[in-house]
């Protein structure tokens, strides 16, 4: 079933210069972009989409992290879409997570520079594309 999405390109993959990295990932895989923006993070934004993750112990260095720059907020579309884009990005500790051949397995050490972040079901997808794209 085709389904919608969304990607960052965190501020550590940004500064990186790898944003047509992940671009290029997606589109090779067969999903298409039905939006893209590199933007600015307000921390109100920041804390509305990691809303689930308040209280954890990495929840302030987390908000602190994604607000340091800026990020490419992208909206993936296609059959599978957020699985298609989780194997892409691999599991979320690029190291003992992820696999070599994903984004995270191929071009992080850190879990906190993970490089990018996907959403995890359709209910989440739906949210988050709704806080980092309203008008879509
Ligand atoms: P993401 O897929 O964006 O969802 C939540 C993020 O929290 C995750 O990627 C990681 O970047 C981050 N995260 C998860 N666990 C930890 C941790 N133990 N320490 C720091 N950051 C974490």
């Amino acid at each position: 079933m085709s389904e919608r999405t969304l990607v960052l390109v965190k501020p550590d993959g940004v500064s990186r210069g790898l944003v047509g990295e992940v671009i290029s990932r997606i589109e090779r895989k067969g999903l298409t972009l039905a939006a893209l923006e590199l933007r600015s993070v307000e921390r109100a934004v920041a804390e509305q989409h990691y809303a689930e993750h308040d209280g954890k112990p990495f929840f302030e260095s987390l908000l602190e992290f994604i607000t340091s720059g800026k990020v490419a907020a992208i909206v993936a579309e296609g059959e599978n879409a957020i699985a298609a884009f989780r194997q892409l990005a691999g599991g979320t500790h690029p190291v003992e997570k992820a696999t070599p051949g994903t984004i995270r397995g191929d071009f992080g050490l850190e879990v906190q520079y993970n490089l990018v972040h996907g959403s995890d079901s359709p209910e989440s997808a739906e949210r988050e594309i709704k806080i980092w794209f309203p008008a879509l």
